[in-house]
């Protein structure tokens, strides 16, 4: 078995654990989703519920994910066959598998999206654009251009995942996150500085308790999991990768943390400009490819260069952030492909890269060519989102609070996050009840309520 563990590789450091884990939260669903959502949901009341479920539910579980990632040290159904043989716990590392590729379908449309903005931004083609809305409307609903971002786009993930773990995950994630996090700083600098950014402030600042409603408490739960890439194998996968001096619980802080920042960055970074040029902060998914670009245009009209610098900036920092999480959504395939059926790292990422290609070319084509194309009521774009957010994430995360909670041996879980009894955790009294009881209650709660909802 130790022989079989080192063929898989492991991540050389404790900073590669932490920048890796980071770099598959950090995405789209920070900077892109985060803002629609904040947008949507009222601003600083939606915040304060997002970070109380980011603690007490996104956290614990994402210390499940650990545990049992580095317990089995398998992929994500490997490790059910492991702890749970002939059990049905299985199912759990099915639907992580299944997850995988639907969420990486769908995401790699938003990335392919983002790739084209930074290139015609990079070119300075979208800031002549005549019509932000219309040209981004154009643009998703040509059927081949979006396509062809798209693939090129895998084509980026599966270079770094063909790679490996050490060579490929840990070495390309020391490089981008850093860069990620000076994009963002320099960005909120500039964004702080706009005449009028006060308005912003306030509005990511103030909350207005009238806002909450129960729907806005459902969203900022579904954020926080999607946020945190928790609920999905992603991080049974990535665990799988660390050592026994890992630290489970810190790592796990560390990563809610770097989260949390970038997200409520992103905030500072968009609200701001577009109060600033008075444009809505409800615009929904267009905020970023469509209302940002009239932001940039308007707010720097007198000075084109820093509109371009600003633009682009923005889209490579969109980039950098898809790319980290894609890559994990991509590992949670390949290494099941690759030890399940015995094949060679590279063969598994081509199988993997080629399936999501086909599935994100059906979600791209459902904003235009296809749209009328529906299975049960939705496009396959949107058919896709809901049944990862709103079924597989919050069941797979229930199903894995349950697994730890109640079905490990609880010798196990104060194993794993003790390292043996090496490390003093003074607050794991309350780790394991939040594991226990708060987190899979919530989340019930939340899966229950979407189900009713929308049936
Ligand atoms: N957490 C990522 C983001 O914020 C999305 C993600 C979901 C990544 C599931 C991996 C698995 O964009």
């Amino acid at each position: 078995m130790n022989a079989k563990t080192s063929e898989r590789g492991s991540f050389g450091s404790q900073l590669g654990v932490i920048l890796a884990s980071a770099g598959s939260a950090v995405g789209l669903g920070n900077i892109w989703r985060f803002p629609t959502e904040v947008g949507k949901g009222g601003g600083a009341a939606f915040i304060l519920i997002y970070l109380l479920f980011i603690f007490l539910l996104a956290m614990p579980l994402m210390l499940c994910e650990f545990t049992i990632g580095r317990a089995s040290g398998s992929n994500a159904i490997g490790a059910y066959q492991k702890l749970a043989p002939g059990k049905p716990w299985v199912a759990a590392g099915i639907m992580s598998v299944l997850g995988g590729f639907l969420v990486l379908s769908f995401y790699s449309v938003v990335a392919g999206w983002t790739l084209h903005y930074t290139v015609t931004s990079a070119a300075g083609e979208l800031q002549r654009s005549a019509d932000f809305g219309q040209a981004f409307t154009d643009f998703v609903s040509a059927p081949w251009p979006p396509i062809g971002y798209l693939v090129a786009f895998m084509l980026l993930t599966h270079f770094v995942v063909a790679r490996g773990i050490q060579a490929g995950i840990e070495r390309y994630s020391k490089v981008m996150m850093p860069l990620l996090l000076i994009i963002i700083a320099l960005l909120v600098g500039c964004s702080l500085m706009m005449p009028g950014a006060g308005e912003g402030l306030r509005f990511l600042l103030k909350p207005d308790i009238s806002k909450i409603t129960s729907d806005v408490v459902l969203s900022a739960m579904g954020q926080a999991f999607f946020s945190l890439s928790v609920g999905i194998g992603c991080l049974v996968t990535y665990s799988s990768y660390f050592n026994k001096d890992t630290r489970l619980v810190r790592s796990a802080m560390n990563v809610c943390i770097i989260d949390t920042m970038v997200a409520v960055l992103s905030g500072f970074i968009i609200f701001p400009t577009v109060f600033s040029v008075g444009l809505a902060p409800d615009a929904g998914p267009g905020l970023v490819f469509i209302t940002l670009p009239n932001v940039f245009r308007i707010a720097f009209d007198t000075m084109p260069w820093a509109g371009y610098a600003f633009s682009l900036l923005f889209y490579v920092l969109l980039l950098l952030a898809a790319l980290t999480s894609s890559i994990s959504m991509h590992e949670i395939c390949t290494a099941f492909f690759s030890e399940h059926f015995r094949l060679k790292r590279r063969w598994a990422a081509c199988a993997v890269t080629l399936l999501c290609i086909v599935l994100g070319a059906c979600c791209s084509l459902s904003f235009g060519a296809w749209k009328e194309v529906t299975l049960f009521g939705r496009g396959f774009f949107d058919l896709f989102d809901f049944t990862v957010t709103k079924f597989l994430m919050p069941l797979g995360g229930l199903l894995m609070t349950f697994f730890v909670g109640w079905y490990l041996d609880r010798r196990i879980v104060v194993h794993q996050l003790t390292n043996g009894g090496r490390l003093n955790i003074p607050c794991l009294g309350f780790l394991l009840v939040l594991i226990r009881w708060i987190a899979p209650l919530g989340i019930l709660v939340i899966f229950l309520n979407e189900l009713l909802s929308n049936s």
